[in-house]
């Protein structure tokens, strides 16, 4: 028998699926077997085969009616994604409550949003596993992101409390700290910032979006990862250890 994640005709669902670490996520667990469900905003034509879905994360009617379309159509959430994020940096004193106020709503309140439909189904379940992408930031700081970072941080201080909640449900919750990924995210930084991040970076590159994705499908596994839960697993090429 060939080995397997077990995520065959699992039911996933990736919020921000469209593009950069989304859309790699969403692309591997498709050639993974995953039935796969995901978010975008904006224009864009969804890809064959998922069920593609245009809602804002900042929208709490939006993502109930989400999680409602994905059991519709494919069938009870097996594990969820909650990768949406956004940056609006600025040195603090610059940093607008506007600048605050959308971050916070996008990569801490988006997650709440996403998941709190879905979590009571999981419960009721006894199954599930969940994976929130937070970032390097959110542990170690980063200059212009005292508004990203906080989020992210907060990201994982909810991801370790759910998992304690969760835990007696069979319900798995885990992070994924991603560090430099070749992604949009990436493009408001200057070359010279950007050489300065890889001088600090021991394996010397920036990290690929279908790394992220490998180390999110590991936690989604029913087989490869049903011992984990309540972690924070890196992806930074030892930026922080
Ligand atoms: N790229 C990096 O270097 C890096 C590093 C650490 C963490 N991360 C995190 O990884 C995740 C994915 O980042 P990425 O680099 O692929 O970013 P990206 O900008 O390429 O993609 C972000 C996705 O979120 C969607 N999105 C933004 N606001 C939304 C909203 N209100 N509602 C619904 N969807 C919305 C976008 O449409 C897009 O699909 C984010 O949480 C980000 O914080 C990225």
């Amino acid at each position: 028998m060939i080995a397997s994640l077990g995520l065959e005709s699992q039911v996933i669902l990736v919020t921000g699926g469209n593009r950069g670490i989304g859309a790699a996520i969403v692309n591997l667990l498709l050639e993974l077997g995953a039935k796969v469900a995901y978010t975008y905003r904006h224009d864009y034509t969804p890809q064959m085969g998922t069920v593609a879905i245009s809602a804002d994360v900042t929208d709490e009617a939006n993502m109930i009616a989400v999680a409602a379309q994905v059991e519709a159509e494919l069938g009870p959430i097996d594990g969820v994604v909650a990768n949406v994020g956004i940056t609006q940096d600025n040195f603090f004193p610059k940093l607008t409550s506007a600048d605050w106020d959308a971050v916070m709503n996008t990569n801490l309140k988006g997650v709440y949003n996403t998941l709190k439909p879905i979590i009571p189904q999981m419960y009721a379940r006894r199954s599930g596993s969940v994976v929130c992408i937070t970032s390097i930031s959110g542990e170690k700081g980063n200059l212009g992101q005292t508004n990203y970072a906080a989020s992210k941080a907060g990201t994982i201080g909810f991801t370790k409390s759910l998992a304690l909640e969760a835990a007696r449900y069979n319900v798995r919750a885990n992070a994924v700290a991603p560090g430099f990924i070749e992604t949009d995210m990436l493009k408001p930084i200057s070359e010279k910032v950007k050489q300065k991040i890889l001088a600090e970076i021991p394996l010397s590159r920036f990290g690929k979006p279908e790394e992220v994705a490998w180390t999110v499908a590991f936690l989604l596994s029913p087989v490869a990862s049903s011992y984990i839960t309540g972690t924070v697993v890196r992806v930074n090429g030892a930026h922080h250890t």
